[in-house]
């Protein structure tokens, strides 16, 4: 009896210390990349060292349905709050703004969605380094030559952005895009489109491609034509297993860091959910890494 009790005095405070005393709803539009992969162990590893918060993570397999049904399940389920990086803008806008007009606070992160019915937004300017993206190759190509713009997924924020910004960067050069499509931020996507654009296109000097995925598919369908060593590539996301890892093996030219802003929301969660008051939009600052920065790396981008 007595050696229950000192068990009990023992064990239940310690199980009751463990108990989370919030739950985090996260919905990741897909995780067949590893950029996503990424965000999901940011966050994982920001929540760590937080026993009084849950995460649980859903995966939509990029499909704006099964994000809707992401939102609905974590309402009735009653999370503390929601963290989404959604596929597409227009179709999760409503979802999200439903969510956030019952009281439960909303962090959109990466991608955007329409107008302002959510708690925070968190992602670094697409815009920017699109532009940084266009005056580093018109630099690069001595402000002439021909371009193929491989785009994200034009329905998404950053794909509308990483172009955009681009051609500001470009205006007022010579440089010609002769061939541009939406890979939809696919690798696969990527190199059927360059195997178009080879085809059709007898001079290619450099592959803009939206993300480091589709630089790399665009480097294998051009080496399967054997036209990689005319041919410059630079991409975007810049992870180190991947797009600086292309950079260090000479097969992107430069890839632009677009961080994945996980940490960032734990930060801000844990923020919201201690009641603290956090900014409506929160901007990641990024890195360029090329050759003959990446071994000290990188280089931030300047305003
Ligand atoms: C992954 C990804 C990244 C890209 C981001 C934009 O799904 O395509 O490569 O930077 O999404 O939202």
């Amino acid at each position: 009896m007595k050696r229950l009790f000192l068990y009990s005095a023992i064990l239940i405070p310690s199980l009751l210390a463990a108990q989370p005393r919030w739950t985090i709803g996260m919905s990741q539009c897909n995780l067949g990349e590893p950029w996503r992969v990424q965000m999901n162990a940011d966050i994982k590893k920001g929540a760590e060292g937080h026993p009084e918060v849950k995460v649980i993570f859903k995966d939509a397999q990029n499909d704006n349905l099964r994000q809707l049904a992401h939102m609905e399940e974590f309402v009735r389920a009653g999370v503390n709050l929601i963290i989404i990086s959604p596929k597409e803008a227009a179709p999760l806008t409503k979802p999200v703004a439903d969510a956030f007009r019952k009281g439960i606070p909303v962090i959109v992160l990466d991608r955007r969605v329409l107008g302002d019915q959510f708690t925070c937004f968190i992602g670094a300017d697409n815009k920017k380094i699109g532009r940084a993206a266009g005056e580093w190759i018109a630099r690069l190509l001595g402000g002439k030559g021909n371009v193929v713009e491989l785009k994200g997924l034009m329905t998404s924020t950053p794909g509308q952005d990483r172009n955009s910004g681009f051609r500001e960067g470009i205006k007022g050069s010579q440089i010609n895009v002769v061939f541009e499509a939406d890979m939809k931020w696919l690798e696969p996507n990527a190199r059927k489109e360059m195997e178009s654009a080879l085809a059709r296109q007898p001079v290619i000097d450099l592959v803009y491609a939206h993300n480091d995925p589709a630089a790399h598919g665009a480097y294998l369908a051009a080496k399967a034509s054997g036209r990689e060593k005319r041919i410059l590539f630079v991409g975007i996301d810049g992870l180190p297993q991947e797009g600086q890892m292309y950079v260090r093996q000479g097969i992107l030219s430069a890839s632009f860091e677009y961080p994945t802003g996980g940490r960032e929301a734990v930060e801000n969660a844990l923020a919201i959910l201690n009641g603290k008051q956090v900014p409506k939009e929160i901007t990641l600052p990024s890195h360029v890494y090329t050759k003959t920065t990446i071994d000290k790396g990188g280089e931030w981008l300047t305003p």
